[in-house]
């Protein structure tokens, strides 16, 4: 059974009072909170266990090592990749990206094209436009409409032989819309060569992924977004490319044999892996995986669905306010901005002093922001243990911001 109360009562930062307030953390997109099964399992490498990992025969080193690999096999079976190595550990979805697209230099050639789409995050713009100044490549943009939806037949026009990646999010971090995924795999399989990047940094938390059904070549996500600590993150890619592709860090954990002459490089995952990991955080997410698997993908999709759509139809009430991407599908965002007030961040210092916390302003997307010729919008995200009584607050707090501003 669902039971938020239980739910909450695994999250001690909720309890707290923020500006006298109790605290109604609405900014999960950002990054969410962490349950004690994640800060106890955090708290137990530091003191039982922390020691480095595949380098000593010691007992702790050893015992690192497996719990790391344990953790590692967990995220596995959570994304369905077929194999426990094709799973890297990263610090983010943004070194993830920055991996693929430097590690990816080599087979870029001048000419050859980039396809991403108009709801990405910064993330997923700036490594590719580094790709492109590299080799000469060019970048293409999927356009979108004004609610917020991609206009995929940009594909039909626009996918060749010289589409080399194409690489979109799943999930829009600054609209949460949820983008036609399988459509755009599948318009590219069919027309071109090109590799398949998903950014899954904000449809992970919310959403059953499974890499082999997608078939996408590479998905990335944060873990700090779906429970785990920060800087935690996993690139999951094919054997067969990330075979193929050049390894984006030099260093420790990631050579076969190093002489100054010739180094040669580890087999999967660690030729991506160079240098001391983050094994506290690694593992960390493990157990993120295991609270987010107790709850269950269904019930935890329900439950932010159900008050995605009850803030939604709350905040339309308010006279003057506009939800970006209103009528697109989305999932674990909405982002508004109130009619005659330009600066969102005073809805959002308001809200503050209500202890409501929201994120305001561009959230990495610029393009996404110019589109809408507006600086920045007011960004409520959910999570699994947010209220329908919190959905209230905020609702109650964006009336008295408007009153105030106007
Ligand atoms: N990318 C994160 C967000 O959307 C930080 O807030």
């Amino acid at each position: 059974m669902f039971d938020i109360q239980n739910i909450r009562s695994q999250f001690p930062i909720l309890s707290q009072k923020i500006n006298g307030k109790d605290l109604v953390y609405l900014d999960n997109a950002a990054t969410s909170q962490k349950p004690l099964l994640v800060l106890d399992c955090w708290m137990k490498y530091y003191t039982e266990i922390n020691a480095n990992v595949h380098r000593g025969i010691h007992t702790l080193s050893q015992l690192a090592t497996e719990e790391m690999e344990l953790s590692r096999r967990k995220i596995q079976k959570f994304i369905n990749a077929k194999h426990d190595f094709e799973v890297i550990f990263t610090k983010g979805t943004t070194e993830g990206l920055n991996l693929i697209a430097y590690s990816l230099t080599n087979l870029i050639k001048k000419d050859d094209e980039i396809i991403i789409s108009y709801l990405e995050h910064h993330s997923n713009i700036v490594p590719w436009q580094m790709l492109c100044q590299r080799t000469g490549a060019k970048l293409k943009v999927i356009p979108m409409d004004e609610n917020g939806v991609l206009q995929i037949d940009f594909l039909d026009k626009n996918l060749s032989e010289k589409t080399k990646i194409v690489s979109v999010n799943q999930v829009s971090n600054a609209l949460g819309i949820v983008n036609p995924i399988d459509e755009i795999i599948s318009k590219t399989r069919a027309n071109s060569n090109a590799l398949i990047v998903i950014d899954g940094a904000q449809s992970v938390p919310h959403m059953k992924i499974d890499v082999q059904k997608m078939d996408c070549d590479f998905f990335v996500f944060s873990g700090h977004k779906m429970y785990a600590p920060m800087g935690t993150g996993i690139l999951y890619g094919k054997e067969e490319i990330l075979r193929k592709i050049q390894p984006f860090h030099g260093g420790g954990e990631m050579i076969a044999s190093c002489s100054f002459e010739k180094t040669t490089y580890a087999d999967l995952p660690f030729k991506f892996e160079a240098g001391t990991p983050n094994v506290g955080g690694n593992i960390s997410l493990g157990a993120a995986i295991d609270f987010m698997e107790n709850i269950g993908h269904e019930n935890i999709q329900n439950h932010e669905n159900a008050l995605l759509d009850y803030a939604q139809k709350k905040l339309l009430e308010i006279d003057g306010l506009r939800i970006y991407g209103e009528k697109a599908k989305r999932t674990g965002v909405v982002s508004f901005n109130l009619e005659g007030i330009g600066i969102a961040s005073d809805v959002g210092m308001i809200l503050d002093k209500l202890g409501i916390a929201v994120r305001t302003g561009h959230h990495c997307t610029q393009p996404i922001m110019d589109f809408f010729d507006i600086a920045g919008t007011v960004r409520a995200s959910f999570a699994v243990y947010n209220t329908f009584e919190e959905v209230d607050i905020l609702v109650e707090g964006v009336k008295k911001a408007q009153k105030m501003l106007s």
